[in-house]
């Protein structure tokens, strides 16, 4: 598995530790980016790990992830709700997207409870706080597994 997994963060995650932390915890997305090189390396996986709160910034990145990437873990944030852009780039690649919230949005806010996201995605992982990005990871790795294999 020589492309790296992208792992791709929405709006407002730059603000983690700080933000809401009753809801987000306070780790920063700092420490969950350590914590994903360490996942990562234990799974001998290499990890681009980037931030925007531009919806168009993930767009090219997810368009860079169908030829540049083994597999893409999104924490679309609130774009992820609405998103049509992010659904379609999605669609578009072949790369297998994993979407991964820290925060489960089902037991939250009724306008949370819809993802354009998922509808795109091979799976969700929601509600574990920064676990969920290291569990996104493993089955991402998975996904990239499964796909090298039918490939080869
Ligand atoms: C979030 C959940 C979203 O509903 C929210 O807009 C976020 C964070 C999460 O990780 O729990 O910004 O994606």
């Amino acid at each position: 598995m020589s492309k790296p997994i992208f792992v791709l963060n929405g709006p407002n995650l730059s603000r983690l530790g700080a933000r809401e932390p009753q809801i987000y915890g306070y780790e920063t997305l700092e420490d969950i980016r350590q914590r994903c090189e360490r996942r990562a390396a234990s799974l001998g996986l290499v990890i681009e790990f980037r931030q925007s709160n531009h919806e168009g910034e993930l767009v090219d990145w997810l368009n860079e992830a169908a030829d540049g990437a083994c597999a893409v873990v999104l924490n679309p944030a609130a774009y992820g709700h609405r998103s049509i852009a992010l659904y379609d780039a999605i669609k578009a690649m072949d790369t297998p997207v994993v979407e991964c919230h820290l925060s489960n949005p089902g037991a939250r806010e009724a306008f949370r409870h819809v993802s354009m996201v998922s509808q795109a995605a091979r799976g969700v992982v929601s509600g574990f706080g920064p676990m969920s990005y290291e569990l996104a990871l493993e089955a991402a790795a998975h996904l990239a597994g499964s796909a090298a294999k039918i490939a080869g």
